[in-house]
């Protein structure tokens, strides 16, 4: 190794310590991250986040339930219920998403304390807003159900619409269909077109 990977192995050792998270800054679909239990752990991880982006990311281990809330609109977004993933695996990998996702549990809606639930969703719509988003996103947090502690976890702008992905059935618990759901998403995205127009 030389002097510069020391130089890093050591400072995420001393402020984040084991086990943490080694993402590529830009992917999806939990390709090249790693959890990372030791140096060596470290370095692979590094090795391997850095095969699909120049940059990585390099995260604290967030203990807690990984929650989902789904949000629609463009200027006045709401929040659709929030939803719970249990991996099958040891966290919520390539595997656990895509070859073992029927192994993985859904719930929907979470089962957690309505009040944290309401607090989520407050917090995916902050979300949305300050990252100005329009459409359609899906919101990731980590909590902690027994200190109430919540923790966002990623923002997805475009998020998955396979037979396992949450953003659908999210909103399909409201009350709107698949079909009302992608005119819905049709109708957002003429309307940000037109405004979009008005500006320039
Ligand atoms: N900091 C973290 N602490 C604990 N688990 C994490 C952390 N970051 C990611 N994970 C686990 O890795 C999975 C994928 O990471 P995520 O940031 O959601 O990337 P992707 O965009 O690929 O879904 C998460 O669903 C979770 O299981
Ligand atoms: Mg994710």
């Amino acid at each position: 190794m030389d002097a510069n990977a020391e130089a890093i192995c050591c400072e995420i050792e001393g402020k984040l310590g084991y086990p943490c998270f080694v993402k590529p800054a830009n992917a999806g679909s939990s390709v090249g991250i790693s959890k990372a239990e030791n140096r060596e752990g470290l370095i692979d991880a590094l090795n391997n986040a850095l095969i699909y982006d120049s940059k990585a990311i390099v995260e604290e281990f967030v203990k807690g339930s990984e929650i989902e809330c789904a949000v629609l609109g463009n200027d006045n977004p709401q929040a659709s219920g929030v939803g719970e993933v249990v991996p099958c695996n040891d966290f919520y990998d390539y595997d656990a998403k895509y070859n073992r996702g029927d192994d993985s549990v859904i719930c929907i809606p979470a089962n957690m304390n309505p009040a944290l639930a309401q607090q989520i969703r407050e917090y995916a719509i902050e979300v949305y807003k300050v990252m100005d988003c329009s459409g359609l996103s899906r919101i990731d947090f980590f909590c902690d159900k027994s200190t109430g502690k919540i923790v966002f976890n990623e923002l997805n702008t475009l998020p998955g619409f396979t037979v396992i992905s949450m953003y659908a059935k999210l909103w399909a618990q409201e009350g709107l269909a698949f079909d009302a759901l992608v005119d819905k998403l049709i109708d957002l995205a003429f309307d940000k077109f037109a405004s979009k127009q008005r500006k320039y």
